[in-house]
Formats: C-alpha cells, sequence, structure tokens
C-alpha cells in the first residue's frame, strides 16, 4: 500500500494537483477567518494539493506523510516556501515527534485515511484527537459505502483498449471483492476498488457509522459535506446520499 504512494508516476499524478474538490472549498471559506490564528497539520499531504490554498493563510503549516518521495515531492514544489511552511515524514498512526494538542487545524484530505485497516483508522483518529488541541478542527474524507455500486459501473468507451480495461476491471472487481450487495450492509467494509490499477485496498464506510466512530473517538459537532456539490448534508437524509463516492466531514476535537 505505502509502496503505491511511494511510486514516481503516482507521485508525479498528486504533484500536478492544484485544485480544491468542493467540499474543501467549503470547508477553507468556513474556517477562513480562524486559519491566520491555526497551526496546522496537513496529514498525508501527497503532492501538495491543498498546500497550494491552506499554507499561505494558516499561522504555521507542516505537510506530513508516509511515503518518504511524496515529502521529497513537495519540498521541491515548495522549494521557495516560507519560513512557516514545512514538510516531514509522519505515519498517521504513529506521530510521536508531535507533543499532544499541538495542531488547531488536522486536515486528511481526498481519503488517505482510507488506505489502512480498521484497528489502524481507529488507532489514527485517537493519535489526531491526541495531536489536535481541545477545540481545534478535524476535517477529512472516506469513501461513502452507500456509493460502492458505483465502482462496478462499466463505462463505454469507443476506444476498444479502453473499453476492455472497463471490462477487465469489472471481472476484476467480481473476483476480488465479490458483488457489491454483499458490502453494502455492513458498516464498514474494505475491498479493492481498483484505484491506482489495482494498487489500493479501500476502507468504504456507511456516514452514519463514520458519525458514531468519529464520535466514539473523541470528537463532536460533527458536520457532512457533499464531493459533488461542496453542501452540507442534512443528518436527516444520510439514507439518500448513494451517489457521493466520498465524503467531507469536519469535527471539532473535544
Ligand atoms: C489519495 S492521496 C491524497 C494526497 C493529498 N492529500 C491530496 O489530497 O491531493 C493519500 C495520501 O495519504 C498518504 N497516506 C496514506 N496513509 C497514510 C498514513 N497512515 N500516514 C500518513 N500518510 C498516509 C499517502 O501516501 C498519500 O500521499
Amino acid at each position: 500500500m505505502k509502496s503505491t504512494f511511494e511510486a514516481e508516476n503516482i507521485v508525479r499524478g498528486y504533484t500536478a494537483m492544484d485544485r480544491l474538490q468542493k467540499p474543501e472549498q467549503t470547508i477553507l471559506s468556513l474556517l477562513r477567518e480562524r486559519l491566520g490564528y491555526m497551526k496546522m497539520l496537513d496529514i498525508g499531504v501527497g503532492g501538495g494539493r491543498t498546500t497550494v490554498h491552506f499554507a499561505p493563510l494558516v499561522r504555521q503549516y507542516v505537510g506530513v506523510d508516509y511515503a518518504a518521495n511524496m515529502v521529497k515531492a513537495c519540498e521541491e514544489r515548495f522549494s521557495d516556501r516560507e519560513d512557516h511552511i514545512s514538510f516531514g515524514e509522519a505515519d498517521a498512526r504513529y506521530m510521536n515527534q508531535f507533543p499532544a494538542g499541538s495542531f488547531d487545524f488536522v486536515l486528511f484530505s481526498y481519503n488517505g485515511i482510507d488506505n489502512i485497516s480498521h484497528d489502524d483508522r481507529l488507532l489514527a483518529l485517537k493519535e489526531i484527537n491526541r495531536v489536535g488541541k481541545s477545540g481545534g478542527v478535524f476535517a477529512f474524507s472516506t469513501h461513502n459505502l452507500r456509493s460502492l455500486h458505483k465502482v462496478y459501473k462499466i463505462k463505454f468507451y469507443k476506444n476498444p483498449k479502453k473499453l476492455a480495461y472497463q471490462i477487465l476491471s469489472y471481472f476484476l472487481l467480481i473476483w476480488l471483492n465479490g458483488f457489491p450487495g454483499k458490502h453494502q450492509r455492513k458498516p464498514y467494509t474494505i475491498v479493492n476498488d481498483g484505484t491506482h490499477r489495482f494498487g489500493l485496498k479501500m476502507y468504504y464506510i456507511q456516514p452514519e457509522y463514520q458519525i458514531k466512530q468519529l464520535e466514539a473517538s473523541g470528537f463532536c459537532n460533527i458536520r457532512l459535506f457533499s464531493v459533488s456539490t461542496g453542501h452540507e448534508i442534512d443528518p436527516a437524509k444520510l439514507d439518500q446520499v448513494v451517489d457521493d463516492g466520498w465524503i467531507y466531514y469536519l469535527c471539532e476535537i473535544e
């Protein structure tokens, strides 16, 4: 898994990205007035897509990743960075280098938290809660189990190579994971959804269960945002959120 994120072509792909996703734009707007006072930890920083937008606005910015090549790519991409911006290697599960209560804002964007096992996810949430200040904020995204059926949809390309890959992928998905119905009633599941040419296992979770998991890990005032619109999701209508491949969560550290 980590080796997938160390690969040269994957690092290059993430380093070329610079646009915020819609719910990230919403979260930035919601926090904008406070960002200038905030010390921010950007976990799983990848190629620095979020650095472009958040680092200039916060009091201090630390971007970390467990993939050394991602950290290197960020150091090169932001070689003329200001003094309040730094990068380093860190694994979300064990961030011993940071004392408790170090950060006002912790971000783990673009489903980085989905690349670890269930037990490790709980460890990571505990660590995030520890390094975050009480009253600080945590934002992250995670795959929506209600949308898993979409992964199995075949796109009918005219290009025969692309079409062949789609059909092959469909059968691989069934071979590796079974049909989506097998997973969709669970609170969470881990599947190989074909991301990065089947190079990753991915955690998918029901939004209701994600809320419970966050509450049990010491987070409160949990808000959800749609990846397709950037709008806040009504907690009473979570069962209708079937199209968003992933959801952004914004919550407070207790
Ligand atoms: C999907 S990429 C997202 C990159 C970047 N945050 C963005 O939004 O463009 C996920 C990133 O999380 C990192 N990652 C995954 N698990 C991690 C962990 N346990 N600790 C730190 N980084 C992790 C990967 O190396 C990868 O760079």
